[in-house]
């Protein structure tokens, strides 16, 4: 994909947990299939808004955008219908790439965060690395790509907030008993891939740093122009479509914002989780 945008039809929408559907659509442009897990691509609802989302699924015929219905363009691109139209630009950004000297990786996701993160894991499975999965939501209705993950990963664990499925608790719990299994030695040649909820992004790079372990942290700002132009992703002179949305543990400790604040559309600083 390029910076022009491409009007593509809707080809399926797929429940795949409460208030979360995968849109799937198709394209002839080759180069459409080969962008880096992680990048994002900005999505144009027609008469709505267009905003960043993550490619969830890509099998070289067909891609998909996994999307939680939490308010007017979310809402909008889940109420399309099969044969309608988006636009989608991109791909942008940097995304999530396994170091040469890394031979696992670990995938830590929290809600739809997942979305980056199991496409990321197909890819390190597809090129010979040893995988494990750590997969968190709310509740069991929430939990994302469940059978999935299965077919790439050594090790799967899932938790929910509530404790109906898998891990009670918080992902991060397993995250530090999966780096408690492990040598110094076998952690130094693991990266940790990680999207979620930015409170759940502040305690796993904790946990990484306790056991100076390597992680990469998906950032989730507000995006108009998805390129570098229009400042209203910036944090800490960042800007997170251009600079980012993949950063590591140790920029991420240079970002004032990161679990703090966040720009709302007229560019106000907000405390997170405060509504817009
Ligand atoms: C790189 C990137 C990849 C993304 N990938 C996905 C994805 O794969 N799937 C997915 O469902 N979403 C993804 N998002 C989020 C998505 O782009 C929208 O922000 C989200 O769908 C809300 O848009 P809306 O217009 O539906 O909600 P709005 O009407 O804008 O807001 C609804 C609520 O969400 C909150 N909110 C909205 N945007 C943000 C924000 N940027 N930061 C913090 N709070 C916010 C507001 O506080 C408000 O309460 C991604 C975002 C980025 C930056
Ligand atoms: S969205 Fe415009 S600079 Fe990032």
């Amino acid at each position: 994909m390029t910076g022009e945008m491409e009007m593509v039809r809707v080809k399926e929408v797929r429940t795949e947990a409460s208030g979360i559907s995968t849109v799937f659509f198709e394209s002839e442009r080759e180069d459409w299939y080969d962008m880096t897990p992680g990048q994002f691509v900005m999505i144009w609802v027609p008469g709505v808004d267009e905003v960043p989302m993550s490619i969830s699924y890509s099998d070289g015929e067909v891609m998909g955008i996994t999307v939680q219905d939490v308010g007017e363009a979310s809402g909008a691109i889940l109420a399309l219908k099969e044969g309608e139209w988006i636009g989608v630009r991109g791909p942008y950004g940097n995304g999530f790439v396994v170091p040469e000297d890394c031979d696992t990786v670990i995938g830590l996701s929290g809600g739809v965060g997942a979305a980056s993160v199991v496409i990321a894991l197909e890819r390190a499975f597809k090129d010979g690395i040893f995988v494990t999965s750590l997969v968190g939501a709310r509740d069991e209705a929430s939990l994302l790509f469940r059978g999935r993950w299965e077919h790439f990963s050594g090790k799967v664990v899932y938790s929910t907030d509530d404790g109906s499925f898998g891990h009670p608790g918080f992902i991060t719990e397993p995250l530090k008993e999966v780096l408690e299994g492990m040598s110094e030695e076998e952690i130094s040649r693991t990266i940790i891939f990680c999207c979620g909820p930015e409170a759940m992004m502040v305690s796993a790079c904790r946990v990484l740093k306790e056991f100076n372990a390597y992680g990469l942290f998906s950032l989730e700002r507000l995006m108009k122009c998805g390129i570098g132009l229009c400042d209203s992703c910036a944090v800490s002179g960042l800007r997170v479509c251009a600079d980012g949305p993949v950063f590591s543990c140790e920029q991420l400790d240079d970002i004032e914002e990161f679990g703090n604040t966040h720009r709302d559309r007229s560019g106000r600083s907000v405390p997170i989780g405060e509504v817009i």
